[in-house]
């Protein structure tokens, strides 16, 4: 580890973290291993940036202990993302920023989560799942039409879209235009996906524009979904705003569309590079266990940030208050003192408590019932009626500092099994 004249221990690998062809191939797994053993809590430099870097906390018991001090490591002040770019840029868009209740701090974010916190709930998506399953065969038909193509495209981008439109109450004939604007949203570090700087910005203006048009029709002729919540809600003393109306679907349609489509990307790629592992699920289907190690396996959010409100003491590590701290659940998921043999892809592992979902504290996932239940729906179907789907070619991977993604898995579909 490089001795620094601030006193504060750096990365002991050479990495940047905020670079985003430093995941270009896939996580830096024995990188992140050495952090957490040599430098578990390091200052990373960011010229430029608010506080000129940032803590990076890689182990598990850090990442849990960050997650649940709302009141030290806030939410609010800097925004929950990491931010590439310089400060005075992310100081524009904090204010827009913290309409999102993702970066707030209770008790305001309470209320905001309050509104829709009844349409994730356990019982809500058991209710769910029979549409869920009627979906997962529909895709599958359609795979299955082709032969061959995309799995990315084809299987694992559509349920997560087709659920998140059908509960907040998207037309399903929309659903193409939703998983454009969340890609250019998103996937703003890849070329491919961004057709000019300003790409990521346009894109979520269209987010508003599409919304308002949601908005309006619900207000004439509301009904049974999370468009129609957000309009009767009451907070902070009124109904929300048509911005902020505005903002809270985007948070909605975005975060519980990419993030399960990679999940099950990784799950498939996961069977692929372990076929005993395939073998087994399709022979005794541990649904829930095999549901849990996918998303630990696949951790398709690496990071969020937070910002200490106060000076804090980390794992031996003096945080100051101000500075911000990313919390890598990424790293985190492959901490041998939490998690057995990390590094084994084990689909009836017993004890499993991954952060992909976040550490715990108020913001854990609000989609994570729903993920489960479509990662659970989507392979039992995969297992049942196309157990031989087999990959054609190499997976691409998406290009970004934020999002463990996969791009495109070329695949053969096969039918099989029960038709
Ligand atoms: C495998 C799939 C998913 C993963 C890995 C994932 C991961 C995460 C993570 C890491 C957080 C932040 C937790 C924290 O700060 O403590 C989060 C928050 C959130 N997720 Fe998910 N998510 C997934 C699916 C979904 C789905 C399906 C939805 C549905 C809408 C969703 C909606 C949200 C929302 C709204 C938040 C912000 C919650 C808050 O600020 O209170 N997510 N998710």
């Amino acid at each position: 580890m490089t001795a620094p004249t601030d006193g504060k221990p750096r990365c002991p690998v050479d990495i940047d973290l905020i670079d985003a062809d430093t995941f270009a191939e896939g996580l830096p797994l024995e990188q992140f291993a050495t952090m957490r053993e040599q430098a578990p809590v390091f200052w990373h430099e960011q010229k430029g940036s608010w506080g000129d870097g940032f803590w990076v906390v890689t182990r598990h018991k850090d990442v849990q202990e960050v997650s649940r001090l709302p009141e030290v490591f806030s939410s609010y002040e800097r925004g929950a993302l990491l931010h590439t770019g310089p400060a005075e840029d992310e100081e524009q868009s904090l204010q827009m920023t913290r309409m999102l209740m993702l970066n707030m701090d209770p008790p305001q974010h309470s209320d905001y989560r309050n509104i829709v916190q009844r349409a994730f709930t356990p019982r809500t998506i058991r209710n769910l799942e029979g549409r869920l399953q009627e979906f997962a065969d529909e895709i599958v038909d359609r795979a299955l039409a082709k032969g061959e193509g995309d799995f990315v495209k084809d299987v694992a981008a559509e349920l997560p879209l087709l659920a998140i439109c059908e509960l907040i109450g998207i037309p399903a004939e929309d659903r193409t235009k939703i998983f454009d604007l969340s890609n250019r949203l998103i996937g703003f570090d890849d070329p491919e996906f961004r057709t000019s700087p300003d790409d990521a910005q346009v894109a979520s203006m269209e987010m508003y524009m599409y919304a308002d048009g949601i908005a309006a029709a619900r207000r004439e002729c509301p009904a049974e979904d999370i468009a129609t919540k957000l309009l009767q809600a009451d907070v902070e003393g009124g109904a929300l705003t048509q911005e902020q109306f505005d903002v809270f679907f985007l948070l909605l349609s975005v975060a519980g569309n990419e993030t399960t489509r990679n999940a099950i990307s990784h799950g498939m790629q996961a069977f692929f590079d372990h076929p005993d592992q395939w073998e087994l699920f399709k022979k005794e289907r541990p649904l829930d266990a095999a549901v849990e190690e996918i998303i630990r396996w696949a951790t398709p959010v690496m990071q969020f940030q937070r910002t200490a409100l106060s000076d804090y003491v980390l794992d031996g590590q003096q945080i100051s208050k101000g500075d911000r701290v990313a919390i890598y659940y990424s790293a985190a998921n492959r901490d041998e003192t939490a998690i057995d043999e990390p590094d084994t892809f084990d689909i009836t592992r017993k004890e499993n408590e991954h952060v992909a979902f976040g550490g715990g504290g108020p913001h854990f996932c609000l989609g994570a019932n729903l993920a489960r239940a479509e990662v659970r729906i989507m392979f039992d179907t995969i297992a049942s009626r196309m157990p031989d789907i087999a990959p054609t070619g190499p997976p691409r991977m998406l290009r970004s500092m934020f999002i463990n993604g996969i791009k495109e898995i070329p695949v053969r579909y096969t039918p099989g099994g029960k038709q």
